[in-house]
């Protein structure tokens, strides 16, 4: 039987939605502040006087000052992205999950491109920067094939919780860096136990948060880029258990699966034979990465896609 055809071939028409041009004229916006004074003049329609206070400040004012915030190394804007969701929800679109592979987490400000190469076994961390941990694991394909020479960037704040970007006399990258797994996949380098931190507090999202009654910390977490040609480029976190902040981290950034135990080494023979220099105890952070090859990254892709658009018509 054929479809009976509808008389308008549109499915979803566009249509005005009844509201009238203002009885003012507005200069055309061919110079940039004429576009926020315009705005702010059409917000003096709106009817009601609480919504129009609300849309004039909150709107206005707000980005305002977040946009005076930002400088080359502060980004006001991607941090008000991140409280709001908004940078996890991109990251969620673009990489969706795929069975048995690692989830991606929010990179973040702190990322730098200055890591310096360190060798299995090395240290990604000064002394004297926190906890001793010991990170090990390997890097595999969904199939469980290992990944010789894949490129790891790790970087993490240090025990007071702050990143080496965020001191004012950094003359050199700190608890950061770039390591090869080995011709098994496989991966291991010196840390510092992760701790909870706050993110930026000092400007207008900041206030937002206090306003809005939400904390800023993130729990404590160990950043991670792995990448390897014919594999989709995988930007995550692990986030050791037992964290009060995992559940309502003020970025949004923390999957389940990215949990992880610590296990407690307390042998000082053993610390002293991965190379702590005070030997005692250390954490240790055992996790096997799974990386998702292109073309199931891009099947994934496009489920997830189609399932999206059934899921906005239903
Ligand atoms: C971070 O984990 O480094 C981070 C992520 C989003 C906002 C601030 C910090
Ligand atoms: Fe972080």
């Amino acid at each position: 039987m054929s479809a009976k055809p509808t008389e308008d071939p549109l499915v979803n028409k566009a249509l005005p939605n009844g509201i009238l041009p203002p009885n003012f004229e507005l200069p055309y916006p061919d110079k940039p502040e004429l576009i926020t004074a315009n705005l702010l003049k059409l917000f003096d329609l709106t009817p009601d006087p609480r919504i129009k206070f609300v849309m004039k400040n909150l709107t206005i004012q707000f980005l305002t000052t977040v946009g005076q915030t930002c400088t080359p190394i502060r980004q006001e804007f991607i941090l008000l992205s991140d409280v709001l969701g908004v940078s996890a929800l991109v990251d969620a679109i673009n990489n969706p999950p795929v069975k048995g592979a690692t989830e991606s987490s929010v990179l973040g400000p702190f990322f730098t491109e200055d890591a310096p190469d360190i060798e299995q076994g090395g240290s990604i961390a000064s002394e004297g920067k926190g906890q001793y941990m010991y990170v090990e694991g390997t890097v595999r394909s969904t199939d469980g094939t290992p990944i010789p020479d894949a490129v790891i960037e790790t970087w993490e704040a240090d025990e007071s919780g702050s990143y080496d970007t965020q001191y004012k006399d950094r003359d050199h990258p700190d608890c950061r860096g770039r390591l090869r797994t080995d011709k098994d996949g496989r991966f291991g380098y010196r840390a510092v136990t992760p701790v909870a931190y706050p993110i930026p507090g000092d400007g207008p999202v900041g206030e937002l948060l206090i306003t809005i009654g939400r904390h800023n910390l993130r729990p404590n977490h160990l950043h991670f880029m792995v990448e390897k040609s014919g594999f989709r480029k995988l930007v995550t976190s692990l986030y050791p258990d037992g964290d009060p902040f995992l559940s309502t981290d003020a970025v949004f950034g923390v999957k389940k699966n990215l949990v992880v135990k610590l296990e407690e080494v307390n042998d000082d023979a053993e610390a002293r034979k991965r190379g702590f220099p005070k030997g005692g105890s250390f954490k240790l952070l055992k996790y096997d990465v799974v990386l998702v090859p292109l073309d199931e990254a891009k099947a994934a892709l496009e489920e997830f896609s189609k399932q999206r658009a059934k899921n906005a018509a239903a």
